[in-house]
């Protein structure tokens, strides 16, 4: 079945309210209402609100980069998914390697969160990766299957349209590094094996989206691999017009 390729920017931990990067890419999307790929950008909490009317009408979906389990509560500092929904996302990262290293975020916390987001009705971006150190010791199809197992919830309803895995090998992420196409290739094969044993025929329209020091340069060899159905990207998608050469390199449906 034919997945539209996602291609979603994770603006972590940067933009502010006077930077123009969302009123470039909002004008180069207007330009044409039918391109063949689906887009997102989830800047930092502070930019929700402002982004999402920047870009209402535009065809780019707007997205978070976290949320809490709870719909609201005593939890200083957290952001819940009904919040997320109230400002106009339709999308949620959750698990990014960032939040597991910075903030210890293991897989159960990250399934619980991806239960809580899919049940506000949000889609979930669930991202898995190995680092380099597990890589070169061979067990990068161990740590991503202990992962995915880990953090993905099997029993939601909507698992095949409502969940994106993103593949982000940690010691791409930020280095200009990539694993190669064939790399990149033989994971996400594997990881659409391993959704085929989770949930059946559902995987099949489960996208797989590749992460880690994509650029306009690298993005048209893996965005053509048979499993990857798009990207999730960092530095690159702060600047409009790299992240839109990006996408415009998504294969035709
Ligand atoms: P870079 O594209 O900056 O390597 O970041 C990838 C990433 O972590 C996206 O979530």
């Amino acid at each position: 079945m034919a997945r539209r390729p996602l291609i979603a920017g994770n603006w972590k931990m940067n933009g502010l309210l006077a930077d123009s990067l969302a009123d470039t890419l909002a004008t180069l999307m207007r330009k044409k209402q039918d391109w063949p790929f689906e887009m997102v950008v989830c800047p930092p909490f502070t930019l929700l609100h402002y982004l999402g009317k920047t870009i209402a009408g535009s065809g780019i979906a707007l997205g978070a980069q976290d949320c809490h389990i709870k719909e609201s509560g005593a939890h200083t500092g957290d952001i819940s998914p009904l919040m997320l929904k109230d400002v106009g996302c339709t999308y949620v990262i959750l698990g990014h390697s960032e939040r597991r290293m910075d903030h210890g975020e293991g897989d159960s916390l990250i399934m619980a969160k991806a239960k809580a987001a899919l049940a506000a009705g949000l889609k979930v971006i669930l991202c898995i990766g190995e680092t380099e150190a597990e890589r070169d010791s061979g067990k990068t199809l161990e740590v991503n299957q202990t992962q995915l197992k880990g953090s993905m919830p099997v029993e939601v309803e909507a698992a095949d349209t409502d969940l994106v895995i993103a593949y982000e090998p940690v010691w791409a992420i930020g280095t200009g590094r990539t694993p190669t196409d064939r790399e990149i290739q033989e994971v996400h094969a594997f990881i659409r094996k391993e959704l085929i044993a989770l949930i059946g025929t559902a995987a099949d329209s489960v996208r797989l989206l590749y992460g880690g020091s994509m650029k306009p340069g690298n993005a048209g060899g893996i965005l053509a691999l048979p499993d990857v159905d798009g990207g999730l990207i960092g530095g690159a998608s702060l600047k409009a017009e790299d992240f839109w050469a990006i996408a415009q390199q998504s294969p035709a449906l």
